[in-house]
């Protein structure tokens, strides 16, 4: 069975961009002109998920329930709840285990961005796996500062450590995962590390020990950002302008993504596209919507009938 839910974890203290942080949540920050959450949402959209637990602390919860709403007009559903305190990215598991009821979910963090050829088929590919946990490593210069894979020659990953001073590899983990029905009764039994907090790096790992963990390493034509510090700000909306503005195509927008996986039809997009106002991203959308006129009709008729 294919992987339905997605989790989106959105909280976090956002240290690294006070006084940015200070008064507003991070993934609410614009990364040039969408807030920075649109990005991994529109990632796990991409997996085909439809069903998705939006995370985050309890003064910025009530900004993205505002933002996503119910989330109908994308033809996804959202589901909210808080994480009181910032005590580790695997507490999303704790946090979500009611909603989660035992079943394979993929978790996306909510200051991410991949971009890549295909990345739908890759995705699609991690949310079949019925087996075990997917995750995706990406290659970078300062691996210090992420969850760090090392690999044999031959390409097996060996090890996963979280922010080693020594880095034995430049393989990041980025932060999307793909995990099995197990993944609440791992997480259960974490412990909180040194630092306080109930690590990702430790549930992969027990992924890893049990040798089934999934490595997908994304190549050098992929782009991975996380959008944590003011450069790492800049690069990611400095990245999406680029690729908009010079090759038309559009990064991050849920409501392409939702036309494009078929959650919507033309007529609603339109209307997504009527609510962006004047914005060049409204122009874009108004113009996919049109730019199908046989499917069009047929799907503005069938929910002029709904
Ligand atoms: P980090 O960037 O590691 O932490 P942070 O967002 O609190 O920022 P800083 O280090 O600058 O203080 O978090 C990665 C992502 O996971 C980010 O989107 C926030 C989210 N997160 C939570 O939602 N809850 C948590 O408990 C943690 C640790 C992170």
């Amino acid at each position: 069975m294919s992987i339905v839910k997605g989790i989106l974890l959105a909280g976090g203290s956002g240290t690294r961009l006070h006084p940015m942080t200070l008064a507003a949540s991070k993934q609410l920050l614009p990364v040039y002109d969408k807030p920075m959450v649109y990005y991994p949402l529109s990632t796990l959209m991409l997996a085909g998920i439809r069903d998705i637990l939006l995370i985050s602390t309890p003064q910025d919860l009530p900004q993205f329930r505002r933002l996503l709403g119910s989330g109908e007009r994308l033809g996804i559903r959202f589901t909210y709840a808080e994480q009181p305190r910032p005590d580790g990215i695997a507490q999303a598991f704790h946090i979500g285990a009611e909603w989660l009821n035992g079943e394979p979910v993929a978790l996306a963090l909510g200051d991410n961005l991949v971009h890549a050829d295909h990345l739908s088929t890759l995705l699609r590919r991690a949310a079949a796996r019925d087996d075990g946990a997917t995750i995706f490593a990406y290659q970078v210069r300062d691996p210090e500062r992420y969850g760090v894979i090392s690999f044999t020659e031959d390409g097996r990953a060996t090890d996963i450590v979280e922010k080693p001073p020594a880095p034995r590899s430049n393989w990041a983990v980025t932060g999307l995962y793909f995990y099995d029905g197990r993944v609440g009764e791992y997480a259960r039994n974490l412990k909180p590390s040194a630092r306080g907090e109930l690590e990702i790096t430790d549930l992969n790992r027990i992924y890893l020990e049990a040798g089934r963990l999934h490595v997908e390493r994304l190549s050098r034509g992929c782009a991975w950002l996380d959008a944590g510090t003011p450069d790492s700000l800049i690069q990611a909306a400095t990245f999406v302008q680029t690729i908009q503005t010079r090759a038309g195509m559009l990064v991050g927008c849920p409501e392409e993504v939702a036309f494009r996986m078929g959650f919507i039809h033309a007529v609603q997009l339109r209307a997504e596209a009527r609510r962006l106002g004047k914005t060049e991203l409204g122009r874009v959308l108004a113009e996919l919507a049109d730019s199908a006129p046989g499917l069009t009709l047929a799907s503005d008729r069938s929910v002029a009938q709904a």
